[in-house]
C-alpha cells in the first residue's frame, strides 16, 4: 500500500498555508484524513533545524551550510514522518519540500543544481511528490502579504533579485515537468484560488479511493 504525497510550493505570502488548510478541510469532508506537515521541520529535531535556518544571526550563514541543513532536516522528516505515513496508505501534504530547495538555494543562492540533485537522490532515493501545487504570485504581492503578517525571517529579508530568481526557478521546474505540477494563480481572490484548486482536489480523491 502506498499513499499519496502532495506538496505545496511558492514564495512567501503566496497562500500555501491558507490553501493547505482549505484542501485538508475538503479532503476531510470526503472522509479522507490527510497528514499535514511542513518543511523545513515536521519532527522535533527537524523543527530545531528550522529555527536555526530561519533565525537572523549575527554571523552570515554559508550557503552550503544552509543547503546541507535543509537536507538534514529533510532526512529526519522523511524517515520519521513521511515514509511511514505513505507506507500506511495515507495522503501526506507538506507545506514546502525539495522544490523549495531548488528555488531558494539553487535559484536564490546560486548553488549548482547538480549538487542539489545529488543530495535529493541521496536523501530521498526515488521518492518524489505525486503532485505539487505551485502558488505563483508577483514578488511584490507575496512580500506585502508576508510583511503584513509578521516580522521578517532570514529569507524574507533578502533582496528583490533573490525573490525574482526563486519565482523563475519554480516556474521553470513546473514547465519542465507539467505532469507533476499544477500552477495556481495565488494573486486571485481567496475564492478564486479555491475554485482553481478543485481539479486537484478531485485528482487526489480519485486516487485515494482507487
Ligand atoms: N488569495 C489571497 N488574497 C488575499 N490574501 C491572501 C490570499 N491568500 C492568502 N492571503 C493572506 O496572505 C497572507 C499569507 O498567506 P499564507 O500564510 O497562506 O502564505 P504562505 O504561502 O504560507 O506564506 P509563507 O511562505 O510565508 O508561510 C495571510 O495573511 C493570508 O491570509
Ligand atoms: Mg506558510
Amino acid at each position: 500500500m502506498s499513499g499519496l504525497f502532495i506538496t505545496f510550493e511558492g514564495p512567501e505570502g503566496a497562500g500555501k498555508s491558507t490553501n493547505l488548510r482549505y484542501l485538508a478541510d475538503c479532503l476531510r469532508a470526503a472522509g479522507c484524513d490527510p497528514l499535514l506537515t511542513r518543511e523545513p521541520g515536521g519532527t522535533p529535531i527537524a523543527e530545531q533545524i528550522r529555527t536555526l535556518l530561519l533565525a537572523n544571526h549575527s554571523e552570515q550563514m554559508n550557503s552550503d551550510a544552509e543547503l546541507l541543513l535543509m537536507f538534514a532536516a529533510r532526512a529526519q522528516h522523511l524517515n520519521q514522518v513521511i515514509r511511514p505515513a505513505l507506507a500506511q496508505g495515507r495522503v501526506v501534504i507538506s507545506d514546502r519540500f525539495t522544490d523549495a530547495t531548488y528555488a531558494y538555494q539553487g535559484g536564490g543562492r546560486g548553488i549548482d543544481m547538480q549538487r542539489i540533485a545529488a543530495l535529493e537522490t541521496w536523501v530521498q532515493g526515488d521518492l518524489r511528490p505525486d503532485l505539487t501545487l505551485l502558488f505563483d504570485v508577483p514578488v511584490e504581492v507575496g512580500l506585502a502579504r508576508a510583511k503584513a503578517r509578521s516580522a521578517l525571517d532570514r529569507f524574507e529579508q533578502e533582496e528583490r533579485a533573490f525573490f525574482d530568481a526563486v519565482r523563475t526557478t519554480y516556474l521553470a521546474r513546473a514547465a519542465d515537468a507539467p505532469g507533476r505540477y499544477r500552477v495556481i494563480d495565488g494573486s486571485a481572490s481567496i475564492e478564486g484560488v479555491q475554485a482553481e484548486l478543485q481539479p486537484a482536489i478531485n485528482w487526489i480523491l480519485e486516487r485515494w479511493h482507487a
